[in-house]
């Protein structure tokens, strides 16, 4: 065995689980946190980015000096810009307003060519008009590839195949649950199947943010990063798999947040904050004695000048406080999830001619046939 990573790409997954030493113990709680910002592109989303690549190379959809082009809110464009710096593949990413400077001046470290749409869809979100107009540039640019996160199921098979198993090869198994963000739908799609095949005691819980309609509802505009779609992403194979539906709202996912770093010195992102108060509301719920893993997707590097800027906090109305005492109230004052049997889903497969994605997006693997 070699003492060192054949290249970047190699030092991808196998990110630590770390225990909540002072929140559990003041708490009553037992959650774990999987620290995804360990990942070499900062992100959960370099699991999903390099299996897809990897897909579509074997494939022959993408070949050497090609373009991939994506549509991401940030941390996937990311994992894709680092990953097309170490194989030569030129990268074009479209973010929207929401997308940090931060996180734009990263991809844009990598090489990647950045193009901000700014025209909002049906929804208030931003996810269709960036994937049509990601779709027409693919059209027009000989040799590029879409891996389209929204319409990939390639990302839950890599969840299925890294996350899922390196937990539970972690723990032993010895876990009440797991919680994590929603938003294409790979995490929290690939755990679902994984734990419902292998382990199905194990609750699967996921967050998602008001004004998202993955599990149907009325759509709105909100401010948590990286969560939430317009529909439901066909990662998620059977909202039936899924155990809670939690949804947090705005500021709490912030305040959260900024309390994990204070109090516990563990500096992640917003959507971190919504699977923390998640997973510590299902372990006052569950009153298992094994622990609850919080998938944690990035770092709070990425919003040094949002989550971590008063004067940002202040101007969005969100409270700046930190007081170790608000984290009990807001994990408890989550609204009650919605349970199994109980989750409406909002398929949307018309989406797929009406916002023109590739055929070599759209493929068909078995979860299985890794
Ligand atoms: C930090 C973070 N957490 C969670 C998610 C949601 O993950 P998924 O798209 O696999 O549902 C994302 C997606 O962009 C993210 O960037």
């Amino acid at each position: 065995m070699s003492f060192f990573k054949r290249n970047i790409i190699d030092n991808i997954s196998e990110t630590p689980l770390i225990n909540l030493e002072k929140i559990n113990k003041a708490l009553g709680t037992n959650v774990v946190v999987k620290l995804e910002k360990n990942n070499p592109g900062g992100s959960i989303k370099d699991r999903a980015a390099v299996f897809i690549i990897e897909q579509a190379e074997k494939k022959g959809f993408l070949k050497p000096g090609g373009t991939v082009i994506e549509s991401s809110s940030g941390n996937f464009a990311i994992s894709l810009s680092m990953i097309g710096a170490a194989k030569g593949y030129r990268v074009i990413a479209l973010v929207d307003p929401k997308a940090t400077e931060t996180n734009k001046a990263l991809m844009k470290a990598y090489g990647a060519e950045v193009i901000t749409v700014t025209e909002q869809d049906d929804t208030g979100s931003y996810h269709k008009t960036r994937i049509k107009l990601a779709n027409e540039l693919a059209r027009k640019i000989p040799g590029s590839y879409r891996p389209d996160q929204c319409f990939n199921v390639l990302s839950a098979v890599a969840h299925y195949h890294t996350t899922a198993k390196e937990i539970h090869a972690q723990t032993g198994g010895l876990i009440a649950g797991i919680a994590c963000a929603v938003s294409t739908g790979g995490q929290i799609g690939g755990i679902a199947e994984y734990f419902g095949k292998h382990l199905p005691e194990t609750k699967v819980i996921c967050v998602d943010a008001y004004g998202s309609s993955i599990f149907g509802g009325p759509s709105h505009a909100y401010k948590i990063p990286g969560v939430g779609l317009g529909w439901t992403p066909r990662n998620i194979s059977d909202v039936s798999k899924i155990d809670f539906v939690y949804r947090a709202k705005d500021e709490s996912a912030y305040i959260a947040a900024r309390l994990l770093c204070r109090h516990e010195g563990i500096l992640v992102g917003v959507s971190s904050g919504a699977v923390l108060l998640a997973a510590l509301n299902a372990s006052k719920r569950l009153r298992n004695i094994h622990p609850i893993v919080a998938v944690l997707g990035d770092s709070g590097e990425r919003y040094l000048d949002t989550l971590f800027n008063d004067s940002w906090l202040e101007s969005n109305n969100i409270d700046t406080g930190v007081e170790f005492e608000r984290l009990l109230t807001l994990a408890e004052s989550m609204e009650a999830p919605v349970e199994a049997g109980n989750i409406d889903s909002n398929y949307r497969d018309d989406l797929i001619s009406l916002l023109e994605v590739p055929a070599t997006t759209i493929t068909h693997y078995n979860m299985l046939d890794k």
